[in-house]
């Protein structure tokens, strides 16, 4: 059984990663951290105790992460890929009150779970940064921590050189690159291939049976909508964030190199991602090696996710 701390930004594909990881029986979700990025902590705190109090687990606790970037700039939201309340064309409840923890309580659980414990950072990393940086954090506790953010080589999606999670706190990154140890980045080199199809969703919503199945259209078809001019010709959308729970619970399915993760904080690049990927890499100052995700097995993650979400 894998021990998971999400912090995400829901968001279509955090809303999936989530289901994903919360129907999975060799996951345990211990809490969810809820920041901002996709669409706005208001919005992620909301969405994510719709997606707990349909699957019945309101007892997994919802810790507030950032509201925004370390810099203190306004937040850029992305409603028109998530849609107005970031989960596609679903129009979710708005309970009265939300029971949150502050970002104190994610200590107490890496205390609570040490070694057992992996982190999965899905959103901005401008929370992971914060832990990072108080001067008494336990983060060396944990097993791993999982990233999905910055795209090697390849083009962005929110500039042509910046993957969105980096872009939106660039200090945060390379905050996280030079402090962070035991790191796996997933990029878009393999996430933007995480595509599911319409289709799939379509068998989902028709032959499962779990407490999402009604919410899995709705969700899907507005992004997947969206995609069609983000990406033309695809028939779907890529579920960035799912890569990380696949990853972690499918290792052998990705390829992945060790390299130091190089953040460009400002200027044109803002946000892009290098890393020397010759075979014999230099290493700058005494900065981490991390692991970067390189390739993967797109077929095997497509199958993965319908079971898991049958
Ligand atoms: O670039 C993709 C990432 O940015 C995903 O985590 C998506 O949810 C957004 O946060
Ligand atoms: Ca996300």
């Amino acid at each position: 059984m894998k021990k998971v701390l999400i912090i995400g930004d829901p968001g279509v594909d955090d809303a999936f990663a989530i289901m994903y990881a919360l129907r999975h029986p060799e996951i345990e979700v211990v809490g969810i951290v809820s920041g901002y990025g996709n669409v706005s902590q208001q919005d992620t705190v909301r969405n994510t105790k719709l997606l707990l109090d349909l699957a019945d687990l309101e007892e997994i606790p919802i810790i507030l992460g950032a509201d925004r970037p370390l810099t203190g700039e306004e937040p850029q939201y992305f409603y028109d890929v998530h849609g107005n309340y970031g989960l596609g064309g679903l129009i979710p409840d708005s309970p009265a009150s939300i029971k949150v923890y502050p970002l104190t309580k994610v200590y107490e659980l890496i205390d609570e779970h040490g070694k057992d414990l992996t982190l999965a950072n899905l959103s901005r990393l401008s929370t992971l940064a914060l832990m990072y940086l108080h001067p008494e954090n336990n983060l060396d506790q944990v097993d791993q921590v999982l990233i999905m953010g910055g795209a090697f080589h390849v083009p962005g999606n929110v500039t042509p050189l910046a993957e969105a999670n980096v872009y939106g706190d660039p200090q945060a990154a390379k905050v996280v690159a030079k402090h962070g140890r035991n790191l796996t980045f997933i990029p878009l080199n393999v996430s933007n291939r995480a595509i599911i199809t319409n289709e799939v969703i379509d068998y989902l919503a028709q032959n499962s049976s779990s407490p999402y199945t009604p919410i899995l259209e709705p969700i899907m078809s507005y992004y997947s909508k969206q995609y069609e001019t983000i990406m033309p010709g695809i028939n779907g959308a890529p579920l960035h964030d799912v890569t990380l729970f696949s990853y972690l619970l499918n290792p052998d399915r990705y390829f992945t190199v060790n390299r130091q993760v190089h953040v460009t904080v400002d200027g044109p690049s803002r946000g892009l991602t290098h890393a020397d990927f010759r075979p014999n890499p230099k290493t700058l100052d005494k900065d981490p090696i991390h692991t970067i995700v390189v390739d993967f097995d797109s077929s095997f993650f497509v199958k993965d996710f319908i079971k898991i979400m049958s």
